[in-house]
Order: structure tokens, then sequence, then C-alpha cells
């Protein structure tokens, strides 16, 4: 089996002031194709970013929306999203957006997208499963956040970071519970199942492209390491 790269791009890494990034796609693309170009083989599971919160919010203004169907719309933008990535990677990428984890996947492609799959967690969850699958023992989660913090560096000023934490101390820090829309580094449920399979999460600012890259080659980079 070839060795695939996990990768998690963080939905809200597509947007910027409401609109898609296109000089952060077109700049990921690019690198994308360079690494795949070396021989370079990757998994690339797709948030849901604003496409998710504005359905989830619109609805939620509308009527009362539980859980389960706020997790829905949220499952759906992260498939629309992926199938923008597919979209701009179609020369190199497998033609279907992995949604269900135990689908068989004809051949060996250099380039999968996976998305969302069921209520009760986010796309880290799926990450997770996803290097189960495809036997990794890393996954670089390419987020909108730098590192993992101690409190939340937007409001308290003094926020620590951590170069490296444990799953055991990074729950601590963590909600156990799952809630639509919750935004963390890496998601509870998610890092249950990370922390059971012994793989390491690497948490990268995904818009600098150039720590992702060293994150990838498993060189020192600008970021956290989460292990077991
Ligand atoms: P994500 O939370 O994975 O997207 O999915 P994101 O935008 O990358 O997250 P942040 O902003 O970087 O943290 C969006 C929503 O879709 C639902 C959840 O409600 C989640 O909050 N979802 C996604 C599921 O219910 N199941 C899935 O397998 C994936």
């Amino acid at each position: 089996m070839k060795e695939y790269k996990i990768l998690g791009l963080g939905g809200s890494l597509l947007f910027l002031n409401g609109e898609f990034d296109i000089d952060f796609l077109k700049k990921f693309r690019k690198f994308i194709l360079k690494e795949i170009k070396k021989g370079k083989n990757f998994v690339i599971v797709v948030g849901g970013g604003f496409t998710a919160r504005f359905y989830q919010m619109s609805a939620s203004k509308i009527t009362k929306v539980v859980d389960e169907d706020k997790d829905w719309l949220g499952i759906h933008a992260t498939r629309l999203n992926a199938h923008l990535l597919r979209t701009i990677f179609r020369e190199v990428a497998y033609p279907v957006i992995i949604e269900n984890i135990r689908k068989k996947i004809k051949g060996e492609p250099k380039l999968i997208f996976g998305a969302g799959t069921r209520p009760g967690w986010s796309t880290d969850y799926v990450c997770a499963l996803l290097a189960k699958k495809f036997k990794a023992k890393e996954i670089v989660s390419l987020t909108n956040i730098a590192y993992v913090y101690d409190k939340d560096p937007k409001k308290f000023k003094d926020a620590k970071p951590f170069k490296k934490i444990s799953f055991k101390e990074y729950k601590k820090l963590i909600p156990s519970q799952w809630k639509p829309g919750l935004s963390l580094p890496f998601d509870p449920v998610a890092t249950k199942l990370a922390e059971r399979l012994k793989l390491v999460v690497k948490i990268v600012f995904g818009k600098n492209l150039k720590e992702v890259k060293k994150a990838i080659e498993g060189k020192k980079f600008k970021g956290s390491i989460i292990y077991s």
C-alpha cells in the first residue's frame, strides 16, 4: 500500500471576509501539486468553515434546530467544500469524495479528498478514521491557530502555547463532549480515537505553507505536537 500523508484542512482556512480565499487556494494547490510531483501522496479532509456556520446559523434564526441537524448541515458543508477542492485538483484527485470510510477505493490515487461522515464529531475524527484506514501514524491538521494554548489566546494575552503536549494533558484543556460547530485545535471525540490509535497529531497554522511543509516532512515546525 502506498504511504499517505493525512491532512486536515480546517474549513476556516478556505475563507477570508466571507468569500473564498482565492489567493490561499491557489498557493495551496501549487504546494500540493509540487509535493505530489516529488512522490508524496495525500488524503486531505476538508472542513466546513464559513459554509457550515452560515447554514447552521441561518436555520437557527428561523426555528429551533436540534444538534443532529446542525451537524448534518455541517457535514454537507464539508462535502461541498471538498468538492471545490477536488475540482481544482481534477488532474490528480480521486474523483469521489470519501464520505463513507468503509467504501473501497479503486487503485492507489495520489490525492484523495475526504469530508464529513456522521453527526457527533468533526472532520478531525474523519482524519483519525482515515489515518487508521491508510495505516498512517500521524495527522497534520491545518488550522486557523498556530498552537494549542493553555487558554483561549483571543481572550487571554498571557495564554501559553504548547510545542508538545500529551493527549492526557490536552484532554484536560478541552470539553469532553461534542457540540456542533465546536472550534478547537482538535475535537474531543477525535482526540480519544487518535490517542487509542497512538497517532501523532500536528497542529499548524494552515496559511503558513512553509511551516506546513516542515510538519509534513517531519522537520521542526512552528506549531504543536499532540502525542500519546
Ligand atoms: P468541521 O468542524 O470539521 O469544520 O465541520 P471546520 O470548519 O474545519 O472546523 P473549524 O472551524 O476549523 O474548527 C463542520 C461541522 O460539520 C459537522 C459538525 O457540526 C462540525 O462542527 N460535522 C462534520 C459532523 O457532524 N460530522 C462530521 O463527520 C464532520
